[in-house]
């Protein structure tokens, strides 16, 4: 299902940042990061033991190879598609989301 993650403006360029959407489910966090040219979305929850991923308010640590680092206990993961690539839940990945948008908004597809 489609649902509004936030108005266009309150997305920053080249930045991940976070936003909580109210699902049939409850509460989702979603990380998003607005590219020059792409848009990439996962669910702000680590597959190892499904801590979050930013470590303060919209702060993300993503390394200068492109790959973001769960700051429970280290896993990496591919910051374009999710795979994790080292750490404690290599072979898994977080959970993509669909991004679209309109003129004014932002969009993310949830199962
Ligand atoms: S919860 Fe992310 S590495 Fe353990």
């Amino acid at each position: 299902m489609k649902h509004k993650l936030a108005k266009l403006i309150d997305v920053p360029i080249d930045k991940w940042s976070e936003h909580t959407l109210q699902t049939e489910n409850g509460l989702t966090s979603v990380m998003i990061k607005r590219g020059h040219a792409e848009w990439v979305a996962f669910v702000n929850e680590c597959p190892h033991q499904g801590r979050r991923m930013d470590y303060a308010e919209n702060a993300f640590l993503e390394t200068p190879d492109h790959q973001l680092v769960c700051p429970a206990h280290g896993a990496t993961f591919d910051a374009s598609t999710g795979f994790c690539t080292n750490g404690p839940c290599v072979g898994q990945s977080l959970t993509q989301l669909q991004v679209s948008f309109d003129q004014q908004d932002v969009f993310v597809e949830i199962i």
